[in-house]
């Protein structure tokens, strides 16, 4: 294949691959292209536009804008995230947590946090079921270290806290049809009942403040788009179990090391893994995907093209804060002022640099690693 073929493209809750259309994804999923208006108010409360927004990382919503009217009316808001424990932790997988807790911090938010063990036992053939629930608290510790309030952030194993979790989500699980699930997610009669079943634990999380507060709560789920088939299935229910509708922020994915699809934990080489030892993170930044060309002196004829480029992608997301140095590196690329090797360099002396000062906050993590985790109910605090 040549690197100008397309790949089809494939976004399911457990696989994302091809070249990603984000027009088509937001046409097919039914959600709103995002605005400018939502993100100048969220900037708002918060105080600064964060780089996410200013970058346009969030391509599309649902509700967002009725999340914020709740807010602006005074009304107590919250907000709910996870992860599948299915290995370590990426880089992709922090922006939506980073961007948890600019909105913990700018609306003052609860943040419930679910580790979907289950899910992926249930998922992953290799998998044992002690390897996922241990890798639930390994998680967690990344999750601390992006920074939020131990109190008001809520982290719970579906597994070890089935019992505070387990009667809402059979109130759920009672008003979605198997017929239902199957079209919204593609199981077939192979499929295992674990898997059936399991929607009605990642749909029930959308409630769980509202059901454990005891009046309703609106809930914002900011994460990648790839969740959300769930979020289809649990706002067709929300209103008739007496819950507002949950409302969404999607994400756009961050890229792999390699050309086309997200950054996966599925590819090890070509994802880079917070706990990877900094100088083998760099390395596998020096092998990524650019948009170069294929020799130097064509390289500063025609100059790079950052739209397909991985390591481009890599300072917008995340390792260019600064608008103006970004648009200097794209200057530079497009006409031939800079080449792939030098500008892979600069990014793996800033992955380094991340993820030494990463590991040390995920270390400090394990010591507070209980203050994060959901309590009981009837637990005083
Ligand atoms: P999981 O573990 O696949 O992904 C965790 C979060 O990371 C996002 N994500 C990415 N974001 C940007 N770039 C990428 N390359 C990338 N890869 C993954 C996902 O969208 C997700 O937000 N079933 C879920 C666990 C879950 C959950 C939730 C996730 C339970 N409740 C509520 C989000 C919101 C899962 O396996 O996520």
């Amino acid at each position: 294949m040549t690197s100008q073929e397309k790949q089809e493209m494939v976004v399911t809750p457990w696989e994302v691959s091809g070249d990603i259309d984000y027009d088509r994804l937001i046409e097919q999923f039914g959600v709103q292209p995002m605005t400018q208006s939502i993100a100048d108010r969220i900037a708002k409360h918060a105080g600064y536009m964060h780089l996410q927004l200013r970058r346009g990382v969030y391509l599309s919503h649902r509700d967002t804008d009725w999340w914020l009217d709740e807010y602006e009316k005074g009304n107590k808001v919250g907000l709910y995230t996870g992860r599948g424990p299915s290995g370590h932790v990426h880089l992709g997988h922090l922006l939506p947590w980073f961007f948890c807790k600019y909105l913990q911090d700018a609306f003052d938010a609860d943040l419930y946090f679910q580790m979907t063990d289950d899910e992926k036992f249930l998922q992953r053939d290799e998998l044992t079921l002690e390897e996922t629930v241990a890798l639930t608290y390994e998680n967690a510790l990344d999750v601390i270290a992006c920074g939020l309030n131990p109190e008001k952030t809520f982290i719970f194993s579906d597994t070890d806290h089935i019992g505070e979790i387990y009667r809402l989500g059979l109130k759920v699980a009672k008003r979605v049809t198997y017929s239902t699930v199957k079209a919204v997610f593609g199981f077939q009669d192979s499929t295992n009942i674990g898997m059936i079943w399991y929607p009605a634990l990642q749909a029930m999380t959308c409630f769980l403040q509202s059901s454990r507060e005891g009046r309703n709560i609106p809930c914002l789920i900011p994460a990648a788009i790839d969740q959300d088939n769930y979020w289809r299935m649990t706002r067709d229910i929300a209103e008739k179990m007496g819950y507002y509708k949950p409302a969404q922020i999607h994400a756009k994915f961050l890229p792999g090391l390699a050309q086309g699809g997200k950054m996966s934990a599925s590819q090890p080489d070509t994802a880079i893994f917070t706990t990877d030892p900094p100088k083998v993170a760099a390395k596998k930044v020096m092998k990524a995907f650019t948009g170069g060309r294929d020799t130097v002196e064509e390289q500063k004829r025609l100059g790079g093209r950052p739209e397909v480029c991985n390591v481009y992608a890599y300072y917008y997301f995340l390792f260019e804060e600064d608008d103006d140095k970004l648009v200097e590196r794209e200057r530079l690329c497009r006409c031939g002022g800079i080449m792939c090797g030098e500008c892979k360099k600069q990014l793996a002396e800033r992955v380094k640099v991340f993820l030494t000062e990463f590991q040390e906050k995920r270390e400090k993590a394990r010591e507070v690693l209980d203050e994060f985790l959901l309590k009981p109910l009837n637990e005083k605090e």
